[in-house]
């Protein structure tokens, strides 16, 4: 393997540094001036214009009907799951390549994630392994739960009546959670058709995807809620932070209240309505997203130009694929991946990059071979498992 070549290549691309790291944030924007002033009025906290602005400009970039700011992508996504009605025993269809977030959010309402196979061509959750494990585990009943709802106690008051079901484990699959991989969109208008077919709720992890979109539609708007991260190694990030993008401004309107104490609007009353999570983004965290989505789309460029230069060096690297996005699609290249010959090959081109200042990491370790969730369903997982063994991620900063 030429790694000396792919080695000097990663380096060349971003500059020679001693020590190529896999994605730092860059500010070049208005950040100390939005952070300035957030010090300079005192709004550093939970209240202050750049809370509402952020969500506002949010909403506007990605054709959300509201977006809803959190502390974390992680709380974004716990909350999607109550607000679309989740509950404890209930299961969730989504992927074991993924990052923990996605499981821990479900878990902590006591729900199950059911693993279903990712696609070769997404890396991301497959519509036709979704669709063959339906029809052999699944079935629609009338619901009988929806007689019971009352919007001040259940979040799902949007409920229509029907329910999925697991045919063997008698739980009701409430919701499905594809993720898209690394800012590859997945097949979402397919997940989002069986999703409506088999009354299941979809909730798009869209942590990694900012300012991806598929057939020219931003990720995380195509089913009732999507969750984005503001990570630090995020294409753009606050610090710490997420966001819930919803397509109904009913529902947008009662996130933005649970996630805020529940506290109903009074001059100086301290009532709340519902059991609420204090889940706010702070003001100054909030002022750095304003201005780092400035200057999205120019990052987003910069990125997919690294990858063009990633895809035509690696073409003539052999025993080495270089991950594209598919047709329909425009990725963020949120981290780039290559695709190894086998596992043998994987930890050498690890051991290599990374013993030579090249910062690389393999894909998350899979859910399914985790403690907590190697008991819950998968359905074989094939491609899952051949992404797990030959995915390597290389640096993809923003390059100005
Ligand atoms: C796929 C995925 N889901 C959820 C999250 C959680 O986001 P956060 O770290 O902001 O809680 C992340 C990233 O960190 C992620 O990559």
């Amino acid at each position: 393997m030429e790694y000396k070549k792919i080695i000097d290549f990663i380096k060349t691309l971003y500059g020679n540094q001693e020590f190529t790291p896999l994605a730092v944030p860059v500010f070049v924007g208005n950040e100390k001036k939005y952070l300035n002033e957030c010090i300079d009025t005192t709004f550093v906290s939970s209240v202050g214009k750049f809370v509402d602005r952020f969500e506002e400009d949010m909403a506007r970039y990605t054709g959300a009907k509201k977006a809803v700011v959190c502390v974390s992508g992680t709380n974004a996504l716990h909350m999607s799951l109550m607000l679309v009605g989740v509950k404890r025993d209930d299961e969730v269809l989504t992927q074991a390549l993924t990052f923990i977030a996605t499981c821990n959010a479900l878990s902590y309402i006591g729900a199950y994630p059911v693993f279903i196979d990712v696609d070769r061509s997404t890396m991301g959750l497959s519509p036709d392994a979704m669709k063959e494990w339906l029809q052999k585990n699944a079935e629609v009943r009338k619901n009988i739960r929806i007689n019971e709802l009352d919007k001040s106690h259940d979040f799902s008051f949007q409920e229509d009546g029907f329910a999925c079901y697991n045919k063997h484990t008698g739980r009701r699959i409430k919701a499905c959670v594809p993720m898209h991989s690394f800012g590859h969109p997945v097949r979402i208008e397919e997940i989002a058709a069986l999703c409506k077919e088999w009354h299941i709720e979809l909730v798009e992890d869209a942590a990694e995807s900012i300012g991806s979109t598929y057939k020219g539609k931003h990720t995380g708007t195509f089913g009732k809620i999507g969750t984005i991260s503001f990570n630090g190694n995020k294409t753009i990030t606050t610090g710490g932070g997420g966001m819930l993008l919803i397509n109904d401004e009913e529902l947008g309107a009662y996130a933005k209240h649970i996630t805020t104490q529940a506290k109903i609007p009074h001059r100086w009353e301290f009532r709340h309505d519902h059991i609420g999570y204090n889940y706010r983004m702070p003001n100054i965290n909030a002022a750095l997203g304003c201005a780092q989505l400035e200057n999205l789309d120019k990052y987003i460029v910069s990125k997919r130009k690294v990858a063009t230069e990633y895809e035509a060096f690696f073409k003539n690297i052999p025993d080495i694929e270089f991950f594209v996005d598919s047709p329909d699609t425009y990725s963020n290249y949120w981290l780039n991946a290559v695709i190894l010959k086998d596992k043998e090959a994987q930890i050498e081109f690890l051991t290599q990059t990374n013993d030579n200042g090249v910062m690389t990491r393999p894909i998350w370790e899979l859910m399914n071979r985790l403690p907590m969730f190697e008991k819950c369903e998968n359905d074989g997982l094939t491609n899952t498992i051949w992404f797990a063994d030959r995915v390597v991620n290389i640096p993809s900063s923003v390059r100005l």
